[in-house]
């Protein structure tokens, strides 16, 4: 049984801590948030994460999980101190803002013990020379005979699926001056039999972003593809499924639609192009990741004006709201800026989604959220699927049609079969499967439904 401090307790924080608090190591949680540590304190998750709440109760009643908003309480007696605070986009430039990181590095310094050896792990997403300058802080402040060393230990972690991540990731990455220091941390993983690579600092940091910067490259890759066979006439899904057979390119991360949010590719890819920038370098194939991820979002107003004409007065429906389903997290949600671009153009925006409804409403003002998903086609002129969350897969399409104005269904995500969704009486369109529906298919179908 290890002793564990965990700076943050957010998506990294949480399932970190609890999840090492399930492999029996004694885990404080550490969160300047009040109300957070207070219902960790409880036993409520404050966050939706499939399975971590489970897991929190049993370590809280086996005495393995303590959460505190006291540095003091925290860090002297920790062994391993994880700083995972946030990393968000920065107000001024397009690199991560590292206040909380430098607060909690500074806070966590001041409160190391003398004569006590920790070792500090860097897990929140640094600029490559972070776990560097995390050291400088521990030099400024730490009080004199306070022994300690930097680990860079970046996560991986899905959200939706970040306890199975945890217990079962494809890699742990270790990076650090002090190889010792990573072995020691390396400990704490071996029961996931996962392959761990030791490396120095900046690599460690490097990997993280590299790896981001990949899958959302392969993501605007497929997107690109997907409006190439729209004009051609070609069906996305089917080029993905042939394309991943090929083992050296495999089938992951190639479905084609609305694109990618949440609160790591976009920032992260935005701080890596930033770091490249300064360095005086030209980042371009970071750059076209980002700009062709930002136009699939449009593509939704493109479809909505090319199959409806002027947009003013028209009622538009959104399934599913936060940037991918199992999630509660808005951050850069795709679903937001439709919502938005739709809003200005005049358009009555409902929405649904099951974890993300409350949030959404405040952070989009104007956009209604209703109780089902069958509510959000009432009176809609369109139907847009944003958010593949399972209980969209089984709707009753005939209801539905019923509900609406007109019969449009676009699915951002490919996720339905056309030809169920033809036979129920709708118009469908996807993202980049087969030619786009003529105007003139809505019309005549519109006709019989208004
Ligand atoms: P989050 O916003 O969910 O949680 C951060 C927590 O840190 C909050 O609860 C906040 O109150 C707390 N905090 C802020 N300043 C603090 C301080 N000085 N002392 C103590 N607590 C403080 O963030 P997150 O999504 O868990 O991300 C954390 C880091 O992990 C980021 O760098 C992110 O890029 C990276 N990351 C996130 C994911 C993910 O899926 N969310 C995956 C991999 C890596
Ligand atoms: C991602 C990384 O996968 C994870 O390793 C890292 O630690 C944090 O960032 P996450 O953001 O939780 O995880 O979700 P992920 O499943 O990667 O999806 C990210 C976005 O890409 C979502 O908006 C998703 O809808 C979108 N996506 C994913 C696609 O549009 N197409 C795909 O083929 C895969």
């Amino acid at each position: 049984m290890r002793r564990i401090c965990v700076i943050g307790a957010g998506y990294v924080g949480l399932t970190t801590g609890i999840c090492l608090a399930d492999l029996g190591n004694n885990v404080t949680l550490l969160d300047t948030d009040t109300k957070r540590i207070a219902a960790i304190k409880q036993g409520e998750l404050p966050i939706f994460e499939p399975g971590l709440g489970e897991l929190l109760q049993q370590n809280l009643r086996a005495g393995r999980v303590y959460a505190t908003t006291s540095y003091a309480e925290a860090v002297p007696d920790a062994e391993f101190v994880f700083i995972a605070v946030a990393t968000p986009t920065a107000e001024e430039h397009d690199g991560a803002d590292l206040r909380y990181v430098e607060a909690a590095a500074t806070e966590l310094a001041r409160n190391l013990s003398a004569g006590r050896r920790t070792i500090v792990i860097n897990k929140s997403t640094v600029p490559i020379g972070t776990g560097d300058w995390v050291a400088n802080i521990l030099a400024q402040h730490a009080p004199v005979g306070a022994q300690y060393a930097v680990v860079s230990n970046p996560e991986f972690l899905r959200e939706g699926q970040a306890v199975l991540d945890f217990q079962q990731p494809d890699r742990v990455v270790l990076g650090s001056t002090a190889t010792a220091a990573a072995q020691e941390v390396a400990t704490l993983y071996l029961s996931s039999r996962a392959p761990i690579i030791i490396t120095d600092l900046r690599t460690a940091e490097m990997i993280k972003y590299a790896s981001n910067a990949f899958l959302a490259t392969r993501i605007s890759f497929i997107n690109e593809i997907a409006r190439i066979c729209e004009q051609l006439g070609a069906n996305v899904r089917e080029v993905a499924l042939g394309m991943g057979y090929d083992r050296r390119i495999g089938r992951a991360f190639l479905d084609a639609g609305v694109g990618f949010g949440g609160s790591c590719f976009p920032k992260d890819l935005r701080a890596l192009a930033h770091m490249a920038d300064e360095a005086g370098l030209h980042p371009q194939l970071l750059r076209a990741v980002l700009d062709i991820n930002r136009d699939q979002r449009l593509l939704i107003m493109e479809k909505l004006c090319r199959l409806l004409g002027s947009l003013e007065g028209k009622r538009v429906g959104l399934l599913g709201l936060t940037f991918k389903p199992n999630t509660d997290d808005l951050r850069d949600a795709p679903a937001l800026d439709i919502a938005r671009a739709l809003l200005e153009k005049g358009v009555h925006v409902a929405g649904y989604d099951p974890a993300g409804m409350e949030r959404a409403q405040q952070l989009v003002p104007g956009l209604e959220t209703v109780r089902t998903p069958y509510d959000v086609a009432k009176g809609a002129d369109a139907l847009v699927l944003v958010t593949e969350w399972n209980e969209f897969k089984q709707l009753d399409w005939n209801q539905i049609r019923k509900h609406l104005r007109r019969p449009l269904l676009i699915d951002g995500r490919n996720m339905y079969d056309a030809e169920r969704i033809r036979s129920a009486g709708l118009v469908y369109e996807g993202i980049g499967v087969g030619c786009p529906t003529p105007p003139v298919a809505l019309q005549s179908h519109a006709h019989v439904n208004i």
